[in-house]
Parts: structure tokens; C-alpha cells; sequence
């Protein structure tokens, strides 16, 4: 045990690391506040960044705040801090997503299997084409063993199970380019001219699939305006899905720090990854998304895999704007608006 409160540069220490996680279009929807016993740090949702009519239950934006909480784990345990992680905290006011209590002493330097720490600063979503190279069975059965310790199945589709997930993944594509809503709201979070502290950059988008084989979003609308050029992807691109076994806000957290863990050890591994998840936005397509021969579960995310380009980096918000004073009353015993709202906390893992 260790008395020691975190001190400001440790705090801002982990609202970067936290906050460099991915999100949906980059929206950053999460800001940080230190507990009240200044020993640990809670990560709440920001409403006001929510992508509403593309994320309407707020899925999204919990396994992006899962991510960030993933992030933080790995960042606490280079601050030599064991953290114990509260999901979905009750009976406080605000109301945190997480809490990561950090007053112990890190008895392992990797938890996780290698350093995952630089790979924080180095994961980018990559949206170019990949080679024709396939993810060794050995990095395979590391992902899949990585989402697994966090409760979360992470399945790499064989060539069937992958078409048939990148034709609902057209399919879906091709409804939301119909959705003039949707476009919009898309735009909003595209920022192509000035230089801005969230949104997706232009560097930051790729080209379409020549072939049309990979439908990656197209989020300057159909057709792209300005116009994106196209370029030949790998012919059979390399499909993951992550799924849980219930669809509540909790599983959504895990869903995303599954993600984070699976995606930074891919870094690691020198593999790229970008996620397609638009026939995850739209009912009917995400239930049949699910493998038939896994039976029942909720597939929370669809991302590709490959070795190619890193892909370019993207803003973060600076953390003098994600990191808030302590609020009174903002301890480990708190409720999160998504929640059940009563009840016991849903989970205190030693992680
Ligand atoms: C829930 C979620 C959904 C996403 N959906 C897509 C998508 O459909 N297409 C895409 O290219 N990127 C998608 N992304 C990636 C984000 O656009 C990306 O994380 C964000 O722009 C920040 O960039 P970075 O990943 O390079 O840090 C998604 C990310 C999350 C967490």
C-alpha cells in the first residue's frame, strides 16, 4: 500500500494517456477527474461530444471510454500503481464511467504481456490498403488470448465469415450514404481545412478500394466530396469481430478495453489496424454480423487487420481541457447516468 497521493504531472500523465485513445470520428466524448482522496482517477462520458444519430444508445462512446480506461491501466502501471478498476460506480453525484483507484504499488511491471506503453502514442487508425500477407496464427492466438482477459471474444473470420461481414458492412455503408442526416452529422466531425483538437483530419483519411472489396467509410459522403482517390486493397482483407455475451453499458466498457488491449499489442506486433463499423450502427445488419456458429452474443466491433502504412496521427484535446478538478462528493462509490442508476458497483478488478 502506498499512502501517496497522485500529484498534478502524474495526473496529467494519465489524461494524456487516456485520452489518446480511439473514438468514434475522433469525438473524444471523456474527461478526467481525480478522486477525492487525490489516490486515483475517474473517467466519466462528455454527453455533449456525443455522435447521436449514429450512436443513438451511446454504445460508441462507451467502448471508446473503455479504450481510455485501458489506456490508463497500462499508463498507471508505468507510474508503478496497481490499478483497481470500479466500472459503473453508484451513489455519487457526478456520475463516473470508471474509477481506477491507484494507491497500491504495481507488483508487475507487465501485466499485460510486453510494454504496451509506447504503443499508446503510436496506434493509429489506418485506413490504407494493407499486403497481401496474412497475421501469423501465433500474433492471432495473442489478440484472441488478449480480448479474452477481458471478458471479451475476439474472433479472426476465415475467408466465408469474412466476406460475408464486409458485404454487411457495404451494405450498411451504402444505408448510411442514403441517410442525409447522417452524412451531416458525419461532416460535422471531419476537419478538412483548419487544424482543430478532435474530428478526423484529412491525412488522416484513405483512399476507396479500387475493387470495392473494402468498404472502408466514406465519410466525405457519396460521392467523396472533395473527391478521394481509389486504390487497389488486399484481396482478402483480414476480419476481426469482438463480441460480448450481454449489450449493457458494462459490457460496452469491455468491449473497449478489449479493443485497446487487442489493438496496442497488435502495434507491438507491427500490425495496422482500422475499424469498419458501420454495419454495427444499423440493427438488422449488426444482428447478422453474429457467427452462426458461435451462437448468441452482441458483436461490438468489426476491424480489419493488416501489415501496411501506420496511418497518420490525429488530434487529441489538450489535457488542461480533459482533466478537471476533483468534484465533492466524486469517489469510488459513484453512479453512472448509463447505468442501472441502483444497485452495487459493477465490477472491482485488481488488473
Ligand atoms: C466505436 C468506434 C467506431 C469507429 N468507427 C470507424 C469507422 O467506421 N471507420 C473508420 O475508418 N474509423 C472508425 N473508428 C476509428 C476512429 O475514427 C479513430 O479512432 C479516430 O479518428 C482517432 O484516430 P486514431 O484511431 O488514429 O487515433 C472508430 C473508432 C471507434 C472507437
Amino acid at each position: 500500500m502506498t499512502n501517496a497521493s497522485l500529484n498534478p504531472a502524474d495526473l496529467r500523465y494519465l489524461a494524456a494517456a487516456g485520452g489518446a485513445a480511439p473514438s468514434l470520428h475522433n469525438s473524444q466524448p471523456w474527461f478526467f477527474r481525480p478522486t477525492i482522496d487525490g489516490r486515483g482517477i475517474a473517467v466519466y462520458t462528455d454527453r455533449t461530444r456525443a455522435v447521436p444519430l449514429t450512436d443513438p444508445d451511446g454504445r460508441a462512446m462507451y467502448i471508446s471510454v473503455g479504450a481510455v480506461v485501458f489506456n490508463l491501466r497500462v499508463a498507471a502501471v508505468r507510474l508503478g500503481r496497481d490499478p483497481l478498476l470500479t466500472l459503473l460506480p453508484h451513489d455519487a453525484d457526478p456520475l463516473p464511467a470508471a474509477v481506477l483507484d491507484l494507491s497500491r504499488f504495481a507488483q508487475t511491471s507487465h501485466p499485460y504481456g510486453p510494454d504496451l506503453y509506447p504503443a499508446i502514442a503510436g496506434r493509429h487508425s489506418s485506413r490504407l490498403p494493407f499486403a497481401n500477407r496474412d497475421v501469423p496464427e501465433r500474433i492471432v492466438g495473442e489478440l484472441i488470448a488478449a480480448a479474452d482477459a477481458e471478458g471479451v471474444v475476439l474472433a479472426v473470420l476465415e475467408e466465408a465469415d469474412a466476406r460475408r461481414v464486409l458485404n454487411l458492412t457495404a451494405e450498411a455503408e451504402r444505408r448510411t450514404a442514403a441517410d442525409l442526416a447522417r452524412q451531416a452529422e458525419t461532416r460535422e466531425w471531419l476537419r478538412l481545412e483548419e487544424p482543430a483538437a478532435d474530428g478526423i483530419p484529412r491525412e488522416a483519411l484513405g483512399p476507396q478500394d479500387h475493387d470495392a472489396r473494402v468498404p472502408v467509410r466514406a465519410f466525405t459522403g457519396h460521392p467523396p466530396t472533395p473527391p478521394a482517390s481509389t486504390q487497389r486493397f488486399e484481396a482478402l482483407p483480414q476480419v476481426a469481430t469482438l463480441t460480448t455475451h450481454f449489450d449493457r453499458p458494462e459490457d460496452w466498457l469491455r468491449a473497449g478495453q478489449a479493443m485497446e488491449r487487442a489493438w496496442l499489442l497488435a502495434t507491438v506486433h507491427g500490425l495496422r489496424v482500422s475499424v469498419l463499423h458501420q454495419a454495427v450502427e444499423w440493427p438488422d445488419t449488426r444482428a447478422n454480423l453474429r457467427d452462426p456458429q458461435t451462437g448468441p452474443g452482441h458483436v461490438q466491433m468489426v476491424l480489419r487487420m493488416g501489415y501496411g502504412p501506420p496511418g497518420a496521427p490525429t488530434p487529441r484535446r489538450p489535457v488542461t481541457e480533459t482533466l478537471q478538478p476533483a468534484a465533492p462528493g466524486a469517489d469510488t462509490t459513484t453512479t453512472d447516468g448509463a447505468g442501472a442508476g441502483t444497485g452495487p458497483p459493477v465490477a472491482t478488478t485488481r488488473r
